[in-house]
């Protein structure tokens, strides 16, 4: 069933504004002017689909999302190439993951034609928002959220409202390229075995909030969380996934099901490999980490995820100390997907894969 969006236009930021806000966009704090929203209830299923101007929600303080947390949400973005199109990077793949975290939290399952669909509506309404600097892309988070109103916890909400808005993004560590120091987190743990954290929903972010303060406290940008049960394997970044190189082998940790699998980490092992180095989704012990990089085995580390793309990691802290990986600068494997990925998104790199979505 194709699903009919009704348009709104709405009233356009100046021009000179937006220009203002693309020279320097902060991640996350500028919308752009239109928005999709798609409601769910039982009766009707997926309907009123729409392309308003962006605005507030109007939600009754009972409402569900708000007391018991059932939300799920994505990350992906568009780009500018130089010959002026617009694309956006594996959205399919996004739908697939979205899907699977409405799944996972007892959600309705959007067609994900539909949630691609409602994308390119978007971007190609506001495609004015796509910055023609290199580097710089339209950040879209699609979300989904539980609308029945009423305190009583007796299932799943019997209505939802699906949501894309839209920011333009430059890069999301203000340091950009500058290595990252990162928080070896002992105290907390993000995701029980068989829990919600291979689900992108907000509650696996708001319970990380305690941690990141920790690290912030010790001078950190990032947590780094162990596995809930030995807090001993390495698991991911909590906003990205993390990715080990060792010369020309690099290593991820395996999807255990307590971690999210990052649409850039899966493009990165499949560029990686097509580079010439050997990949393995395998466990990776803290001490390994600590002896690997004290030995030189361990050549450079780095984070993927989409809203901070390739971010090197320079320096690693816990209670007890700190220790560098390589020399705390960007090393050359991460330089180089780095290069080979912006590569692809921008055009200037053969799209091998199809990966890339024009809009
Ligand atoms: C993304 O990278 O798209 C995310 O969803 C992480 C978020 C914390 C900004």
């Amino acid at each position: 069933m194709t699903i009919e969006f009704t348009a709104q236009p709405a009233e356009r930021l100046p021009e000179a504004r937006r220009a203002q806000v693309l020279a320097d966009p902060a991640f996350g704090s500028v919308f752009t002017d239109h928005m999709v929203t798609i409601a769910w209830s039982e009766r009707a299923g997926w309907h009123d689909a729409r392309l308003c101007p962006y605005g507030p929600l109007t939600l009754d303080p009972s409402t569900q999302v708000f007391h018991y947390g059932q939300e799920v949400f994505e990350g992906l973005k568009a780009y500018r190439r130089a010959d002026g199109s617009v694309v956006t990077f594996r959205p399919d793949a996004n739908a697939a993951r979205f899907a699977r975290s409405c799944r996972r939290m007892a959600m309705p399952m959007l067609p994900e034609e539909t949630f691609v669909r409602a994308l390119d509506l978007l971007v190609d309404l506001d495609r004015n928002w796509v910055s023609t600097r290199q580097g710089h892309s339209l950040y879209l988070r699609p979300f989904l959220i539980a609308t029945q109103p009423g305190l009583g916890f007796y299932g799943p909400s019997t209505s939802y409202l699906f949501v894309v808005i839209a920011s333009p993004a430059g890069t999301y560590f203000r340091s950009g390229l500058e290595p990252v120091t990162v928080w070896l987190c002992a105290e907390y743990a993000r995701a029980a075995p068989d829990g919600t954290g291979a689900a992108k929903c907000g509650g696996n972010y708001a319970g990380t909030l305690l941690a990141q303060e920790q690290a912030r406290q010790w001078g950190c940008d990032q947590v780094v969380w162990l596995d809930p049960v030995e807090r001993r394997w390495v698991e991911e970044m909590g906003t990205s996934n993390l990715f080990f190189v060792y010369g020309t082998r690099l290593v991820t940790p395996e999807l255990t099901g307590t971690l999210l699998a990052g649409v850039t980490r899966d493009s990165l092992l499949t560029l990686a490999g097509d580079l010439g180095y050997t990949v393995e989704e395998d466990r990776i012990s803290v001490e390994d980490w600590r002896a690997d990089a004290a030995a030189g085995r361990l050549t450079e580390a780095f984070s993927c995820g989409t809203s901070s793309m390739i971010t090197p990691v320079g320096r690693v802290r816990d209670a007890d100390g700190e220790f560098l990986v390589g020399d705390g600068r960007p090393g050359p494997v991460t330089l180089r997907l780095r290069e080979e990925l912006t590569g692809i998104q921008y055009g200037d790199r053969p799209d091998r894969y199809g990966w890339m979505h024009k809009v």
